[in-house]
């Protein structure tokens, strides 16, 4: 094997992976038409997406929103959440997901994951659960559904909202069924990196009608089915999305199911190829999760094995291989400045909030996983795995030899 291309050998690989997004003719044809259309905003492509998206995720209402970020938000007021109640959320997780519950005046309370998972653990957030608790935002990590059953469970039993952040996770399946649709509501962003993108944009998924309707009041202005236009009947905002989005959007759906399968096959095979390495660990799988979106492949490094090399480093290595690759989230939430806050009273829990002024302290806070995933974890991007098996067995070699080579890494 060839000296390691960051010491000045030759990458495993030169040929660049797949730019994403990926467009088609049709594609541009389909923006066109609502641009020579006139009509720019909600409308029937809106609807025609928010239908589709919704049955594709096996729910029967999708109300779209501008981006994920608010579509959390909504889903939190449209499940009744209001100042003071405490939401339980993970702390591996992109900030939106506690930053949501903050906005509607409510105090997010962390709970640690599972460490061979990175999901959120329903045995720590039994732990925290308090007379206050009032939901729990699960959220799929990288695409793998976190385990349903116990946190329907522990919703039904201590009378939880249960919203599933699934702004990781459109087409990944529990027990068959798609994320999003089995708590009480979920919500998925279209962002850019997202595996299906408007560049921005969001939606809330849901089976019940009344979350739905009043979701849609809450991103249309406050106003009501059948309502005046001009009558306003919550605090809502405008949060729609465009005609232009949903086009962009309904392109993509249909490519969606092909490039879900595309990743999970390539993943698998990745995953064979990579098992036995000590130096890293791969995620566990879950038989009950019957399908997985892969936003990205994880696995962790286990610097003890690497004879001194750190993570930074190995990351360093495989992209010189020719891998595209990063460290995801480097800290866990509560590690986040808005959080370790220092002055008079937690300034970021807003007036309205019973918790305005008085001690909130998150600084003391330690949830061990994550801390420990945050320092181990490597992320591969999604629009790697849209790659050919070959494409797989060369992230593979890179990371084998950086593996059979770490004492000269170490060294250098
Ligand atoms: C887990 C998670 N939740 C929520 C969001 C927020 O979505 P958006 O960027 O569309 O606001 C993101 C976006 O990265 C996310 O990764």
């Amino acid at each position: 094997m060839s000296k390691l291309a960051i010491l000045g050998g030759t990458p495993v690989r030169t040929e660049p992976f797949a730019v994403w997004p990926v467009i088609s003719q049709e594609d541009r044809e389909r923006l066109l038409s609502v641009f020579d259309s006139g009509k720019w905003w909600y409308g029937e492509r809106v609807k025609e997406f928010e239908g589709k998206y919704a049955a594709f995720q096996d729910a029967k209402y999708g109300v779209s929103c501008a981006n994920g970020t608010v579509a959390l938000e909504v889903a939190l007021l449209a499940c009744g959440i209001r100042a003071g109640d405490e939401v339980i959320v993970p702390p591996y997780t992109f900030m939106a997901t506690a930053s949501a519950v903050l906005k509607v005046n409510a105090v997010p309370i962390l709970a640690d994951v599972d460490i061979d998972t990175c999901n959120l653990s329903p045995e720590d957030v039994e732990r925290k659960i308090t007379p206050r608790t009032k939901a729990v935002i699960p959220v799929h990590i990288g695409g793998l559904p976190v385990d349903m059953d116990a946190f329907r469970e522990l919703a039904q039993e201590h009378k939880l909202a249960l919203i599933e952040d699934a702004c990781h996770s459109w087409g990944s399946k529990w027990r068959g069924k798609g994320t999003g649709a089995i708590g009480d509501c979920g919500v998925f962003s279209f962002q850019m990196s997202k595996n299906i993108t408007s560049g921005e944009g969001g939606i809330m998924i849901t089976d019940n009608e009344e979350i739905a309707d009043t979701a849609r009041s809450y991103t249309n202005c406050g106003r009501s089915k059948g309502g005046a236009w001009y009558e306003h009947h919550l605090m809502g905002s405008n949060l729609r999305m465009t005609e232009l989005q949903a086009a962009i959007l309904l392109g993509q759906l249909e490519r969606l199911e092909e490039q879900t399968l595309r990743r999970e096959r390539n993943a698998a095979y990745l995953d064979s190829l990579l098992w036995d390495i000590s130096g890293i660990s791969l995620i566990r799988n879950d038989p009950r999760a019957t399908r997985r979106s892969y936003h990205m492949y994880i696995f962790r490094f286990l610097q003890e094995e690497w004879s001194g090399v750190s993570r930074g480093r190995f990351l360093e290595a495989l992209q010189a291989e020719g891998v595209p690759c990063s460290d995801g989230y480097t800290i866990p939430l509560y590690k986040n400045p808005l959080f370790q806050q220092t002055g008079e009273g937690p300034r970021f829990c807003p007036i309205s909030c019973p918790y305005h002024g008085q001690p909130v302290d998150y600084r003391n806070m330690v949830c061990p996983n994550a801390e420990r995933i945050c320092r181990e974890a490597c992320w591969i991007p999604q629009s790697v795995l849209l790659a050919e098996e070959r494409d797989m067995a060369d992230i593979a070699q890179a990371v084998i030899k950086i593996w059979e080579k770490r004492e000269d890494l170490a060294s250098a």
